[in-house]
């Protein structure tokens, strides 16, 4: 099994490319494949539409950012600052390229680390993670949410229930040799976040986020987790 920082390294920038549709970038025939399936670029419009009203100077941190292509999006929106943390090597490397060629090499900061290993995360208003937690056992779950603390937050969900796509995705994680990719009911996840997060799920474009931040705009359904 390959360790997450290293499966990361040797897969953002393709899974990136086919997430997003970049043309730049060689997109084997199995990351083509997931592309319908994996749903980023929805994902992110998403989150773009839900957080970028909120983050009129403020400082954004992006989780598990990617390429950052959430940081980047945001950006328009005019917060203080955005901050990245990513695993992968190469996830920096690239975004600190991209952050360059755009000229907002001021106003992101990408850094590598292990969310899981970290003893506080930086200061922040509003914290982010498109497809991150996914990423994370039960107890680096629990140990997310006690680091976050009050602050705002927005995750991507992706929850273990049976259909098609969840099969789907547990053939390709486990064809990719994905060293860990977990999925969790409601229930369960009731169970892992504190209960004075006051989380709710909402759903938008047919996306599952979990957040505590209240009254997010254009919601389908807002219900406590
Ligand atoms: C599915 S990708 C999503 C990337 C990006 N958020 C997006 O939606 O375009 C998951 C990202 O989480 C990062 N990641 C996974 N586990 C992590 C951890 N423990 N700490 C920090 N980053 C992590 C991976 O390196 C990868 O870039």
């Amino acid at each position: 099994m390959l360790k997450q920082r290293q499966y990361w390294n040797n897969k953002i920038i393709e899974w990136s490319a086919s997430g997003y549709r970049k043309k730049k970038e060689k997109i084997s025939l199995v990351e083509r494949i997931a592309y319908p399936f994996r749903k980023a670029d929805k994902r992110y419009l998403a989150g773009i539409e839900l957080i970028g009203p909120l983050a009129k100077n403020k400082v954004v941190l992006d989780l598990g950012f990617g390429v950052g292509d959430f940081s980047f999006g945001i950006i328009k929106y005019g917060p203080k600052k955005v901050f990245g943390i990513d695993i992968a090597d190469s996830a920096v490397a690239f975004a600190m390229k991209v952050a360059i060629k755009k000229k907002v090499e001021r106003r992101v900061q990408f850094r590598r680390g292990d969310v899981t290993q970290m003893k506080t995360l930086p200061e922040s208003d509003i914290i982010v993670g498109l497809g991150f937690i996914d990423y994370l056992n039960r107890n680096q779950l629990r140990y997310l949410f006690k680091l976050i603390g009050k602050r705002k937050f927005l995750f991507s969900y992706f929850e273990k229930k049976l259909s098609i796509l969840n099969l789907i995705h547990s053939v390709y994680v486990k064809f990719q040799n994905c060293p860990g990719a977990f999925k969790f009911t409601r229930k369960e996840m009731k169970r892992i976040i504190p209960l004075s997060a006051k989380t709710s799920l909402i759903s938008k474009n047919n996306l599952v986020f979990i957040t505590n931040i209240p009254n997010l705009k254009e919601l389908d359904w807002q219900y406590k987790l």
